[in-house]
């Protein structure tokens, strides 16, 4: 059974700007649609609702079917999904909080899945990356985690203008938090 990954320091960087970045959202949008891609324990669900999201705006998903039960029953809409396959239409902001780090031989199986990016560590950033473009409204925002230990991700080769949110050093990696939108 894949455990839940359970909030981190990367959770509650990412919690931190939700809660600063939201309530300004909402005002330029009170319908302000909502998705997460690899939602884990819902974490950020919770603080999305605090800050005024209608819960009927609130959409996530996970690979981890675990994750997505756990959703479910906590009363959010979460489906079962790798990055967008089982995703459909536009959102105002997406948010993920990615597996980012190298792939580590010692790394148990069943953690892999939520910490494990790929060999560089940004393969499942890039992918998500190229696919989330379709899936933003005009004007639609994405808020990305990325770490040090990872390979560097060039966003604008990929098509977003990015803007730094906050970051988080920590004694071996750093954290930031990413908006990113789609460049005209
Ligand atoms: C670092 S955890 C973050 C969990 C939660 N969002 C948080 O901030 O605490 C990464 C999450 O992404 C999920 N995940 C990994 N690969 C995925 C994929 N291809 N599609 C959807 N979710 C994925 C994992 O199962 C895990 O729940």
């Amino acid at each position: 059974m894949t455990p839940i990954y359970q909030p981190a320091e990367d959770s509650y960087l990412m919690s931190r700007i939700l809660k600063e970045q939201l309530p300004d959202l909402l005002n330029e949008k009170p319908d302000l649609k909502f998705l997460e891609i690899g939602v884990g324990s819902g974490i950020h669900l919770q603080s999305a609702t605090s800050a005024g999201v209608k819960k009927e705006n609130i959409f996530s998903s996970d690979i981890n079917e675990n994750s997505v039960s756990h959703c479910n029953i906590l009363g959010f809409n979460c489906v079962h999904s790798d990055l967008f396959e089982n995703i459909h239409g536009k959102f105002d902001l997406i948010i993920f909080n990615p597996p980012y780090l190298p792939k580590d031989s010692n790394e148990p199986e069943d953690s892999e899945v939520a910490t494990t990016g790929g060999v560089k560590g940004n393969e499942i950033i890039l992918r998500f990356l190229k696919e989330a473009k379709e899936y933003l409204e005009k004007e639609g925002k994405i808020f990305l985690i990325t770490s040090s230990l990872s390979e560097d991700v060039n966003f604008q080769e990929l098509g977003y203008q990015e803007k730094e949110l906050g970051c988080e050093k920590m004694f071996f990696e750093s954290l930031c938090i990413w908006e990113l939108a789609v460049i005209l």
